[in-house]
Parts: structure tokens; C-alpha cells; sequence
């Protein structure tokens, strides 16, 4: 094609997929689409070529950021709202199941096996309010799940996850527990706190670009995997947080948001907070 036009360039753009090399039907899908929207997106907002090249340099920079300490295009996917976008296409949810939410950047694999009852704890901090977690996970007809983990990650009192913070003990605050022959399963760890997602760098730039904020409300993360069970990302939610409404990664559920509650007097914690988890199987997950 020699004459490329405005009205013509997107359809030669996608005539041109799979001319010279074999591609999956899935491959031409989700191209031709991206060709759409890109194409459509550049003539909406009459996209210029300092825009274009800004654009570049911006991504070139995103991905000199990305390390095994910072992946920068999950972070802004997740200010995009792309990750809990996916993660409800990925998951979705037709009964009781627990929603699932965006597993974000602080993960870490290999956490540490702890008994059931056992704190996630290792430093103190000032102002920290300790918190008994427990409850039980099950399927979605109410039969208990037995042998589940659950994997826990949380940051402390200062806003910071354990990796990016070298006055933290590794591993402080993540461990993985175990479900009972009862589905129940309990751990001791702190009331989470708001904390900003990374806001230097390219992630800044684009949450400044778009005049938003850089918070998210107190969480706790819990990964659940059990064979034969769809697994389960998520994140429990303190109730009485700031940004429930205005989380910066848009990851908020309602069915997510936890009562942290006080203790009784003769509890060896500051607040107790009950959180049940359902599970689909994974037949029935694949079926819906
Ligand atoms: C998090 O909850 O850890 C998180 C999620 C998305 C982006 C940044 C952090
Ligand atoms: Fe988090």
C-alpha cells in the first residue's frame, strides 16, 4: 500500500497482520483491537509528535526502572486502573466466591511457614496496634476447605512492605499459614496503614498527570491456594481507613472491607478481625 491516508491507515495497518508469517487467531485479536483503540485514541485527542515522543521517553524510562525490586508497568497499569480491570476479567464472580483483587508489586515468594496462631511480627514499632486475624476458608456450597494456605503480606506502621525497608527484618509481617481439618485459620499481624504507592519516578509522573493522589487505604493481603481450588488473590480492608473511597489503584470491594474490632480484655491483642474466605473449584470456575 502506497497511498496511506487518514481514513485508510487503520484498516492497512490491520490488513497488513499475518501477510507474511503465521499468527494465532488470538494473536490477530487482540492486535487488530490494540490497532483500533491506539489509532482511535491518537485521533481523538489529535495526538502530537512531541506528545508521540514524550510518550517514548516516558515508557524507555519506565522500563529502566523495572528491577526484582520495582516492576514499573504493573504500578501503572495499576494507576490506569488495567490490573483490577483484568484481574475482574480473569475472575469473575457468579455466586458467593470471595472477590479477588490486584496482588500489586510487594509480593514475595517463599514466605515464611508459620503454625496457625503465630505473628507475622518481628519488630516493634511505636503506635502499632497488634491484631488477631482468624477465620475459615471454604467452597461455595460451605464445606471446609482443610490443608489451604494462605499467604500474608502487609506493611508496617511507617507505610513501608519489609523489601523496601532496610531497618525491617526479612520477612517481617508476610508468613504462610494453613488451613485446619475445620477450614480454620488464624495468624497475629498489625492493623495496617495507608501507605502511598511509589510516587517518584515515572509512576509519580503519570498519577501527577492525572491529578491524582498516590494513597492506598490499610490492607492486608492474602493469597489462598488449596489443588483443585480456583487460587485467590485479594485484600482484606480496615474498615475505619482513609481512601476506602479514593484508593489510588481503584482496588476496593466492598465485600473486602474488614472490622477490625477491639479485643477483649484477657486477649493477648489489641483488636480481633474475622474474615471468612469462599473458594470455587476449579471445574466450576473453568465452567462459569
Ligand atoms: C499494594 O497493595 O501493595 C499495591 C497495589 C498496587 C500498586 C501498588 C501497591
Ligand atoms: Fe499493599
Amino acid at each position: 500500500m502506497r497511498n496511506v491516508t487518514m481514513e485508510n491507515v487503520t484498516d492497512v495497518v490491520i490488513e497488513s497482520l499475518g501477510k507474511h508469517e503465521k499468527i494465532s487467531a488470538r494473536q490477530g485479536e487482540i492486535m487488530e483491537s490494540l490497532i483500533r483503540h491506539l489509532h482511535g485514541f491518537c485521533k481523538d485527542v489529535k495526538l502530537t509528535h512531541d506528545e508521540f515522543l514524550y510518550a517514548c521517553d516516558f515508557l524507555g524510562r519506565a522500563g529502566a526502572l523495572c528491577s526484582d525490586k520495582r516492576q514499573e508497568f504493573i504500578l501503572l497499569g495499576d494507576i490506569l486502573g488495567v490490573e483490577v480491570l483484568v484481574d475482574m476479567l480473569s475472575n469473575p464472580v457468579s455466586g458467593n466466591e470471595t472477590v479477588s483483587t490486584v496482588l500489586g508489586p510487594f509480593f514475595r515468594e517463599d514466605a515464611p511457614v508459620m503454625p496457625k496462631g503465630a505473628s507475622t511480627v518481628q519488630k516493634e514499632f511505636e503506635g502499632q496496634e497488634t491484631v488477631y486475624v482468624e477465620g475459615y476458608v471454604r467452597d461455595t456450597d460451605g464445606n471446609p476447605i482443610a490443608g489451604a494456605i494462605l499467604d500474608i503480606w502487609e506493611d508496617a506502621p511507617n507505610g513501608l512492605y519489609e523489601n523496601h525497608d532496610p531497618d525491617q527484618p526479612e520477612y517481617n509481617l508476610r508468613g504462610r499459614f494453613e488451613t485446619d481439618e475445620t477450614g480454620h485459620y488464624a495468624f497475629r499481624a498489625l492493623r495496617p496503614v495507608p501507605y502511598p504507592i511509589p510516587g517518584d519516578e515515572t509512576a509519580g509522573e503519570l498519577i501527577r498527570y492525572m491529578g491524582h493522589h498516590c494513597m492506598r487505604p490499610g490492607h492486608i493481603h492474602v493469597m489462598i491456594t488449596r489443588e483443585g481450588y480456583r487460587p485467590l488473590i485479594s485484600q482484606i480492608y480496615d474498615s475505619t481507613s482513609d481512601y476506602l473511597d479514593e484508593d489510588s489503584v481503584f482496588a476496593v470491594k466492598e465485600e473486602l472491607v474488614g472490622e477490625f474490632r477491639k479485643a477483649p480484655e484477657d486477649a493477648d491483642t489489641d483488636l480481633v478481625l474475622r474474615f471468612d474466605f469462599n473458594l470455587p473449584l476449579k471445574s466450576q470456575a473453568m465452567a462459569a
